[in-house]
């Protein structure tokens, strides 16, 4: 019997509830399809960091890049200042095996209450790709009072970058900076992603968020590199909006946008629009892919104000471990998945608490598992 090992950090509030779900699914689909999943569980977390200050302690990422693939939870505590942990271990996963596409389907479900009811007969069905690795995610910069050098480096699947900023300013004046960066490796190769996909989707049309009108230096490199990607794939068109532009026109129309193409930060924010627009952070799932050790979370966070109260959705974990079936080779097994989730959430059931219903995170996994069927 074909095996697979995968990874799986938990992680923090809700994260642990909603992979618990997703490991049960992920379980009943190797035994509905013919394979195996043997797991590996890591502790990293706000509790493993509190205790050892450190977020992967060494020797980790080279453990976990033995693993098929990655199921993540959520990062994030509020005992932890924002920042730390989640960079220590979330985005320092991303960077290191270089999952330089975060892929964030969004899909409604007939059933699931949305925020903005769609016109008769029609459904959101977009897919968010945004660049994972870049932009003002690079994670350099530095604070300061008065004038001060700031060494720089980060380190990509692609490059090293090193430096130093000095910055002259008055005696004693504070001030803190981010540098925000793009290569053009980096946006060519998430541009082709996004240009295939919409190939493969079978439509015309991409969308691309940006705001170069008010970063030029950034935002304009990345529309330069996008528009010569473009036009090596005459058959497709390439529709720039600004990201405030893009925050007023999702919700006035949140149907009928495909993939949309997305820097680092944009793609960030988009995605929680859409995810609320589509029914919920519950049902969000993202997949972090590159071609080395790819990564599946969903989009959402631990959810604190709602850890331990079962009310968390685990759909979108569930979701996201289809994506990750899809990564490993197992498309049927990955349909079943999303097959189940749509059986559910169309079924007179009770829906998940964020859905409008009452059933508790675990009682919405059983039922994802009583319609898995071959
Ligand atoms: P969040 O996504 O955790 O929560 C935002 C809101 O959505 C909250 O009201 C929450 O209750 C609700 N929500 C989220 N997921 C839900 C689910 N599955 N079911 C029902 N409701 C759900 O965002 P936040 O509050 O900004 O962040 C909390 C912590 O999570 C922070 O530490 C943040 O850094 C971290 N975070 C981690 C990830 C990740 O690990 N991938 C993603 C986002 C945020
Ligand atoms: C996400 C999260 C992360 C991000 C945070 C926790 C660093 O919000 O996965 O969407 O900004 O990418
Ligand atoms: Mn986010």
């Amino acid at each position: 019997m074909k095996t697979y090992s995968i990874a799986t950090i938990p992680g923090d509030g809700i994260g642990p509830e909603v992979t618990r779900e997703a490991r049960k699914i992920l379980d009943a689909a190797g035994d509905a399809f013919g394979f195996a999943l043997t797991w590996q569980e890591y502790p990293f977390g706000a509790e493993y960091y509190l205790k050892h200050r450190v977020g992967l302690p060494g020797g980790s990422l080279d453990e976990l890049a033995g693993h098929d693939a990655l199921l993540l939870g959520a990062i994030g505590d509020p005992r932890v200042p924002p920042g730390p942990l989640e960079h220590e271990i979330l985005l320092t996963l991303r960077f290191h095996f270089d999952q330089y596409i975060n892929l964030r389907p969004a899909l409604s479900f007939p059933g699931v209450p949305l925020p903005v009811p769609l016109p008769d007969g029609q459904a959101i069905d977009a897919v968010i790709v945004r660049e994972n690795t870049e932009d003002m995610y690079m994670g350099v910069g530095g604070s300061g009072r008065g004038s001060y050098h700031q060494d720089i480096a980060a380190s990509r699947g692609r490059y090293t970058l090193t430096g130093g900023v000095d910055v002259t300013l008055p005696d004693g004046m504070e001030s803190a900076f981010t540098l925000g960066m793009m290569t053009r490796g980096g946006v060519e190769r998430v541009t082709k992603y996004a240009a295939e996909l919409t190939r493969s989707r079978g439509e015309k049309g991409v969308t691309v968020v940006s705001k170069a009108n008010a970063v030029p230096h950034l935002y304009g490199f990345w529309g330069m590199v996008v528009r010569e990607v473009a036009a090596g794939y005459g058959d497709l068109e390439f529709t720039f909006v600004n990201v405030d532009a893009m925050c007023y026109l999702m919700p006035r129309r949140p149907t009928g946008w495909g993939v949309v193409l997305c820097p680092n930060l944009f793609g960030d924010i988009v995605s929680d629009l859409l995810s609320a627009l589509a029914g919920g952070l519950g049902l969000a799932a993202a997949g972090n892919i590159g071609d080395g050790l790819s990564m599946f979370e969903p989009v959402h966070g631990s959810a604190p104000d709602i850890a331990g109260t079962g009310k968390a959705t685990p759909l979108a974990a569930i979701l996201s471990g289809a994506l990750l079936l899809r990564h490993l080779g197992e498309g049927e097994a990955a349909a079943a998945v999303d097959k189940a989730v749509h059986s559910y959430l169309t079924s007179d059931l009770p829906k998940p608490v964020e859905q409008g219903g009452t059933a508790s995170t675990s009682e919405a996994g059983d039922a994802v598992r009583r319609y898995l069927v071959k």
